[in-house]
């Protein structure tokens, strides 16, 4: 089986999660984009639902399979988000934005009543560092920002993408930031908030419920202790 097959498995288990009338926070990457195609299919056999897409990638990729998109004004509260990520720890905190989208979908995350993550099984890690941190900042701020993120002890390299520097769907930068492997993820969480310029990181502390993990053709089901 490879990582793909993983990644499709988890995303099944997690559209079978969907009841008729959800509003549903719709996550960004490649697992994400299993999710959301499966549950267009499902769409076609009759289930009704509404999404808020993370990011732009995932809303046109909602619209091509049509799933109708809502905003967080007309839905401040959603039933279920679901989303992949890079790093899963056992006590279910995270490490998200390799796709980029972790401002959005942080948000999408907090706003909803249950978060559940998809991920294959090279997901999972005993602590939280190896993939890189991806800290979302604001351009003005990057000199500042970086070396606040240095003298923190990371080192720190910016995005980039096809020879140049990356942009978020809101325009901002990220700093993909090594601290090696985290100790306390709530403390780092709480002191990258305090950052002035720092718009948002990729540590998810707290946030997921549940985790549906592929792996060998099978799902497992971890959910928070
Ligand atoms: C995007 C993300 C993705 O969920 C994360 O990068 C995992 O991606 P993939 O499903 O492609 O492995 O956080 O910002």
């Amino acid at each position: 089986m490879s990582a793909d097959d993983d990644k499709r498995l988890a995303a099944q288990a997690a559209v079978d999660l969907v009841t008729d009338g959800m509003v549903l926070g719709l996550g960004t990457g490649s697992t994400a984009v299993f999710f959301i195609e499966l549950l267009g299919k499902r769409m076609e056999a009759g289930l009704k639902v509404k999404g808020v897409p993370t990011s732009d990638a995932s809303a046109q990729l909602a619209r091509k399979v049509g799933i109708p998109l809502v905003t967080l004004e007309e839905h401040p509260v959603l039933d279920l988000d679901i989303d992949g990520a890079d790093e899963v720890d056992p006590a279910l905190n995270l490490i998200k934005g390799g796709g980029g989208a972790l401002l959005h979908e942080k948000i999408v995350a907090a706003a909803s009543k249950q978060v559940v993550i998809i991920v294959d099984e090279k997901k999972l890690v005993e602590r939280l560092g190896k993939f890189k941190l991806p800290v979302e900042v604001i351009p003005f701020a990057r000199g500042s920002v970086e070396k606040t993120l240095q003298d923190m002890g990371a080192t720190v390299a910016i995005r980039m993408k096809d020879g140049n520097i990356f942009h978020t769907d809101e325009n901002n930068i990220i700093l993909d930031c090594d601290f090696g492997l985290i100790d306390d993820c709530c403390s780092l969480s709480q002191k990258l908030n305090g950052v002035p310029g720092v718009v948002e990181h990729g540590l998810f502390v707290n946030l997921a419920e549940r985790v549906i993990i592929g792996a060998n053709n099978q799902t497992k089901i971890l959910k928070k202790p």
